[in-house]
């Protein structure tokens, strides 16, 4: 959360989490952002860029090797925020949301499969 300093009251929030996904070969331990949004009061200086990269952080500490979200592709301002911070379109999921509007699946790379074969042999 990004809270005002003067009174405390909300600026912006941010809601993610970490988990692993067994299902894939190999299995992947993958950040999800599901939510951000900032005030329209205090949009334009910063707030959401800070806010993801405090959880691209807090991920990639915890060893997380991507981290994905949706947006809606017509979000402009969502798109070249995550754009601008490195993420990638996946893929494109039609008639995603309930009223009918496309997303973008977007990912951020942290770790490669050949980064992680270093560290298992390094920890052998
Ligand atoms: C999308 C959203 C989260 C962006 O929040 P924000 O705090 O305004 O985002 P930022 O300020 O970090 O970035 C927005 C712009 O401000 C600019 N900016 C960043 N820091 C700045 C600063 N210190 N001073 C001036 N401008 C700045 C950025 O460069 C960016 O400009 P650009 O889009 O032209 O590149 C906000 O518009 C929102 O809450 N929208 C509704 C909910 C939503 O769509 N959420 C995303 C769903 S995935």
């Amino acid at each position: 959360m990004a809270l005002n300093p003067t009174d405390d009251s909300l600026m912006g929030v941010i809601i993610c989490k970490l988990e692993h996904h067994s299902s894939h070969s190999p299995a992947t331990y993958r950040g999800y952002i599901a939510m951000l949004a900032v005030s329209s009061t205090y949009r334009g200086h910063g707030i959401a860029t800070s806010l993801v990269k405090m959880a691209i952080d807090a991920m990639a500490e915890r060893k997380a090797d991507e981290v994905i979200l949706e947006t809606e592709e017509t979000n402009v301002p969502a798109m070249r925020l995550y754009e601008r911070l490195g993420f990638l379109r996946s893929k494109k999921l039609h008639r995603y949301y309930l009223n009918g509007n496309s997303a973008y699946r977007l990912v951020l790379m942290l770790r490669s499969p050949s980064e992680e074969a270093e560290e298992e042999k390094r920890v052998d």
